[in-house]
């Protein structure tokens, strides 16, 4: 069993996160979602909530938050980090070590030495292929982050290319390749 920190930011593709999110639990992974708050604009954190059985968490001030400091207490609680599905913003945001949400802020508080991180993008080909997305991947890369390539295919927008979330199974396959290495 896992300790298994979940990030999701504002994709089409949230929904398979919610499948990943019930496939590790049912594996009986301990699963703690956390959403950008554009993710919670999409759907609801409580939909995570019902799948793992656990809160997810989307701000760590006013009313929402658990403790004094949620980046911190998350981040030690963590055993592995999967952000999936992770936008153009968030990989933006990583790449750069800005803290200006929860998700960015626990991504920094945790030890890379000790928690494997995997990140799985997801967005339209044309911005999976731009520039600036591929020099942050590469970044992330850099700092030890796993990449779960995405798929190719038809995304929500109706191009066609790499940019489509990869399925839940195989976001499932790269984390326990992960853990066992
Ligand atoms: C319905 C909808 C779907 C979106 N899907 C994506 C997506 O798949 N990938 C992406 O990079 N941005 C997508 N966006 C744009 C992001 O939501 C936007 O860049 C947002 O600022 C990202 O916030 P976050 O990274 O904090 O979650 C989508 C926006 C909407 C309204």
């Amino acid at each position: 069993m896992t300790r298994v920190l979940l990030g999701v930011s504002a994709s089409v593709a949230l929904y398979k996160a919610c499948d990943l999110a019930s496939k590790l639990t049912q594996d009986g992974d301990e699963v703690r979602c956390v959403l950008t708050r554009n993710a919670a604009k999409l759907v609801a954190p409580q939909l995570f909530e019902a799948v793992t059985g656990r809160p997810a968490a989307t701000d760590e001030f006013g009313a929402e938050r658990e403790g004094a400091m949620d980046h911190i207490a998350l981040a030690r609680w963590a055993e592995a980090l999967v952000v999936a599905p992770a936008t153009a913003a968030l990989i933006g945001r990583l790449a750069h070590g800005l803290a200006d949400d929860l998700l960015g802020t626990l991504a920094l508080a945790i030890d890379p030495a000790r928690v494997p991180r995997l990140v799985a993008p997801a967005m339209n080909p044309v911005m999976y292929a731009s520039a600036p997305v591929q020099r942050n991947l590469a970044r992330l890369v850099e700092d030890g982050w796993t990449l779960c390539e995405p798929d190719t295919g038809r995304v929500a927008c109706e191009d066609v290319g790499p940019g489509r979330l990869a399925e839940p199974e195989r976001l499932r396959a790269a984390l326990r390749a992960l853990l066992g290495s």
